[in-house]
């Protein structure tokens, strides 16, 4: 099953049990709202899980770009990503949880293919407020999938305060035999859907008040769900990560690892850059700063030489246009030269100083607040030039000519 015929698959479901889709919306979550980014589906839709009813009705359905920094450090295994999209199905105080984990185990199953020996699930124990999610347990006894107890890994929250409550999680078995152990114990197992149950508001005093009405939130990692589907080694090796692994190995040959950094922040960043984000030293901006500097360390890593004016512009527009963006590639393409002239300069200025006023090795605190606060070097980058031994960029960096 390809990319467009998953995403179908799963809508369509969902759309003949009357649910209605809502369009996408973008990284940047509405003002008001503390988190940096849309880290899951159901974030644009906080204020209707909390009771405002939504002018689609009770049952939702819809695909939303998300993206984590928490993931960050992960990218370069099998299935992290910083920028995914998820699935996401919604009931607003209509069917209940139970209804929910028959319809996802049915999709599984029957929609997708999946045969039921590959599935075990994750259900929450409990903890000192809340006791273990019974009714769950009851679903998927009934259903004949292995569940797994856990605390504090089945309890979704958006942050510190708002709607939360237990969820169950579903794990596929990618190993080669048959499976084993449980998806705690053994990697294979990868998890590929979480059913919340919001049932509870979280107050800065870290109590719960039960929600008005229970609502169902449930995210699919559509790319992890594509790497089962496919029988794939990674999320990278997906029909929908295709046009960039077509073009960046013979234009930057690298290790594998380094290559799913590059691949995966660099499309990061196109996105980022197509919601409306420039780089800067806080928030946003800085995050997109972080994922560009990232890229440009493990390309000048292999060969100093390489130049972001190189990728080509039909991967950039590919990109927004799979992500349904009206940003146009020049402006992308503007944005990420002018982030490769600025690292290159601080690299060089940098690789100066620290040459020039003899400092190597491990340095003092007041050492990384004398160059940062003199010499403008900030701590990540002092620390990647005293470590990779001055490996560092060409002198020459990309023409901003779009
Ligand atoms: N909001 C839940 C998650 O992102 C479904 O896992």
């Amino acid at each position: 099953m390809n990319v467009d015929q998953t995403v179908s698959t799963f809508l369509d479901f969902f759309r003949e049990r009357g649910h209605q889709r809502i369009p996408g919306s973008s990284l940047l979550p509405s003002s008001g709202d503390s988190v940096l980014f849309t880290t899951s589906g159901m974030h644009p839709l906080t204020p209707y899980l909390e009771g405002h009813p939504h002018p689609l009705g009770r049952r939702l359905v819809n695909l939303q770009r998300c993206l984590r920094t928490t993931d960050l450090d992960e990218v370069g295994d099998r299935t992290h990503l910083t920028v995914f999209e998820m699935l996401g199905s919604w009931s607003l105080g209509d069917y209940d949880h139970q209804q929910s984990l028959q319809w996802g185990y049915e999709l599984l199953r029957d929609g997708f293919g999946i045969r039921p020996e590959r599935l075990y699930v994750t259900v929450f124990g409990d903890d000192e407020q809340v006791g273990p999610d019974t009714e769950s347990l009851r679903t998927w006894g009934g259903l004949g999938v292995p569940v797994e107890l856990t605390g504090e890994d089945n309890w979704w929250s958006n942050g510190p305060t708002g709607p939360c409550g237990p969820d169950s999680e579903i794990f596929v078995w990618t190993g080669d035999g048959p499976p084993q152990g449980t998806p705690t114990s053994d990697q294979r197992w990868v998890e590929v859907w979480n059913h919340v149950r919001m049932r509870y508001r979280r107050h800065e005093d870290g109590s719960l008040e039960p929600l008005s009405q229970s609502g169902i939130d449930t995210g699919m990692g559509l790319e992890r769900l594509l790497t089962v589907l496919q029988d794939k080694p990674s999320v990278f090796e997906t029909d929908l990560f295709l046009p960039w692994m077509k073009t960046i190995p013979p234009l930057w040959s690298t290790d594998e690892s380094s290559l799913r950094v590059i691949v995966d922040h660099l499309r990061s960043s196109i996105v980022v850059i197509g919601d409306g984000v420039t780089p800067s030293t806080t928030g946003r901006g800085y995050v997109l700063r972080r994922l560009t500097r990232r890229v440009l360390t493990a390309l000048w890593r292999d060969d100093s030489s390489r130049l972001l004016s190189d990728l080509p512009r039909e991967l950039i527009g590919h990109t927004l246009e799979h992500f349904r963006q009206s940003c146009e590639v020049s402006h992308v393409r503007e944005v990420l030269l002018d982030e490769e002239r600025r690292f290159s300069t601080l690299l060089r200025r940098g690789r100066q100083v620290l040459t020039r006023e003899g400092f190597v090795g491990k340095l003092s605190e007041e050492d990384y607040h004398y160059l940062h606060q003199t010499h403008g070097l900030p701590r990540d980058l002092v620390v990647g030039l005293l470590t990779e031994g001055g490996s560092g960029p060409s002198t020459r960096t990309s023409s901003s000519r779009a």
